[in-house]
Order: C-alpha cells, then sequence, then structure tokens
C-alpha cells in the first residue's frame, strides 16, 4: 500500500476515534432498577444527550442502589463527587424543607393537573428553591400516584390505617402525613422487599409500577387504590457544575431532560392499567375504589401544622393549591 493511502486511513482513523475518546462523562444515578421510571428517564436522557451533543457529552448511568439510597445519591450531587441523579421528591425534604409542598396529599387531581402545574411557572419556581441546597432542579419526571397495600387486612378507609406499620420514604413529611393518619410509619431508604417479607412492616404505599418491577405483590397481599400523593422524581445537577457549563450545553441538558421527562411519563401511564390487571391477576386483593374522602378530610388540618406555616413552605403550597 503506498504511503498516502495509508496516511488517509491512519486520519480516517483518529476521526472516528477522537470524538469517542474526548467524549467528557458525566455520572448520573437513580436508587432503582433497569426497567423503573427512574430509569426509563435516565436512559432516554442519556440517549438524547449523545444524540445532540454529537458524542461531546457521555452519561454514565449508576443504578440498583450502587451508588447508596437517595438520601446518599443527594449527599453526592450536593458535595459534586457525582454531577446526575434523578430522585423521588420524599428525601429532598430534608435539604429543602419548603419543597415540600409539592408532595402535599391530593394536591392534583389527575396527571393534566399535576403536569399544567408542574411545568408552569410554579413548578418552576419549586425547582429553581433547589438552588439553596446546592442543586440546579431541571425537572421533574414522573413516579406516579401513591397507593396503599399492607398485609394486615384490607383497607377502605382512613380509619383501617390506624396502628398499621408502615415503612415511608426518609422524609419528614411523609412520616408526618402517615402520623396524622394514625399509622406507625418507619422512614426506610429503597429497596424492602425483605423487610416486608420479613413481617418487620405492614405495608408500604407507592405508584403501581413499583409493585410490578420489584415483585411487591409476592410479600404484600392487600392493595387499595388510594392515589394520596402524587409522587414526583426530580431530574437534578449539581449547581456548580451545571454552571460551569457552556450555555449551549446548559440548554442541551435542559431540553434533553424535558423531553426525557415527557417521554417517560408517557410509557408510565401507558403501562398503568396493565399493572394493575397483572397485579390482580398475581393473587393482590385489590380495592379500586377506597373511602379518599375519609383520607382527604383526615389530612386537610395538616394545612395548618408547623411544617407548613413556615413562610417559604406557605407560599409555595399556596400557589399550588391555587
Ligand atoms: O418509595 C420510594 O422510595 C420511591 O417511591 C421509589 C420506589 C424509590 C421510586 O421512586
Amino acid at each position: 500500500m503506498k504511503f498516502s493511502k495509508i496516511l488517509i486511513l491512519v486520519i480516517a482513523a483518529i476521526c472516528f476515534t477522537l470524538p469517542a475518546m474526548a467524549a467528557t462523562q458525566v455520572q448520573l444515578a437513580v436508587v432503582t432498577k433497569p426497567g423503573s421510571a427512574q430509569y426509563v428517564a435516565a436512559e432516554k436522557f442519556a440517549e438524547l444527550i449523545k444524540e445532540r451533543s454529537k458524542g461531546e457529552y457521555n452519561i454514565k448511568l449508576y443504578h440498583s442502589g450502587s451508588l447508596g439510597k437517595e438520601t446518599e445519591i443527594l449527599q453526592q450531587v450536593q458535595l459534586g463527587a457525582i454531577q446526575m441523579a434523578i430522585v423521588t421528591l420524599g428525601p429532598f425534604d430534608t435539604f429543602v424543607p419548603e419543597i415540600k409542598a409539592v408532595a402535599f396529599p391530593f394536591l392534583f387531581k389527575d396527571y393534566e393537573t399535576a403536569d399544567r402545574v408542574l411545568d408552569g411557572p410554579v413548578g418552576q419556581e419549586a425547582l429553581d428553591s433547589l438552588a439553596q441546597a446546592g442543586f440546579k432542579g431541571l425537572q421533574f419526571s414522573e413516579n406516579g400516584f401513591r397507593n396503599l397495600s399492607n398485609n394486615r387486612g384490607a383497607i377502605h378507609s382512613a380509619k383501617d390505617v390506624k396502628g398499621l406499620k408502615l415503612r415511608v420514604m426518609q422524609s419528614t413529611f411523609h412520616k408526618e402525613l402517615w402520623h396524622t393518619l394514625d399509622a406507625n410509619p418507619t422512614p426506610m431508604g429503597w429497596p424492602i422487599y425483605s423487610e416486608l417479607q420479613q413481617g418487620t412492616i405492614d405495608g408500604q404505599e407507592n405508584p403501581l409500577w413499583v409493585f410490578e418491577e420489584y415483585k411487591l405483590y409476592e410479600v404484600q397481599k392487600y392493595l387499595a387504590l388510594t392515589g394520596h400523593v402524587y409522587s414526583v422524581h426530580i431530574d437534578i445537577a449539581n449547581l456548580q457544575w451545571f454552571e460551569s457549563l457552556p450555555e449551549k450545553t446548559q440548554a442541551i441538558f435542559q431540553t434533553a431532560m424535558r423531553d426525557a421527562a415527557i417521554y417517560q411519563r408517557k410509557v408510565n401511564r401507558k403501562k398503568e392499567a396493565q399493572y394493575l390487571a397483572s397485579l390482580k391477576e398475581k393473587g393482590m386483593i385489590v380495592d379500586e375504589h377506597p373511602d379518599i374522602d375519609s383520607f382527604r378530610t383526615k389530612v386537610a388540618p395538616m394545612k395548618e401544622m408547623d411544617m407548613y406555616k413556615e413562610p417559604k413552605t406557605r407560599a409555595l403550597l399556596t400557589k399550588l393549591l391555587n
């Protein structure tokens, strides 16, 4: 082969491999596993970043608790040890107290209302509030409406919850919510299969996808579709790191996260009926129409609790309610 041909081949090889070699790696953590709501959003985001940054950035996904529970993931993002994460709102409230307003029980009546509010100016204000703890709030993606399950007995109304040993997220708000409902809540990180299996706790509450993906139907008998909280995932970055990116890159990250969330919400919602049918088929005893008003009435005074009187929380909740 002539020297000029060899030279062309070498240059072509360098041109091909250089972008891949030069890709900047960004670490993104989720506590849950492939197939979970967080993972679907994270995977889509990674795909969009690769495409839209033309290979300049590569998202490395950490999942299945490989970087710890959600509180630990938040600490790592806050310290800048990793750059990004998708985390359930619950554990955020020890970092940014007013964010709990977004999880107020029965705040959103349906998905459309949740989208309208969370994708609008009030949602943006809530995301911006995370800056005080060193987070860039990029987007809300979806966990789903939370439903109550347990092994003690069927739950039809709020009075059936009395004394129930319930796992709640590591969140001051969720603990208070279940205290208000007279349950016996214990905050724990995720996952919780063995605690349910061993009977350390009677029950837990989560969206339907969680029952299916984590096989909770194997260790939980009764399910009531309480839909008591619309649970969001918050898609975040370390604020300092994010602001150090060129403006054009920040815009790519921001819009890729928005588009990944829109995609993920669609996937989540499309599968809901399927999850419900499957859980029934697998033997769960489901109350599809529990007495929601009994729950609503019991939690309504929470608005007047000290944790909601704090001015920033009160201001955000008032805007969310209007
Ligand atoms: O209950 C939780 O901790 C969350 O809802 C989960 C299962 C991690 C999904 O976001």
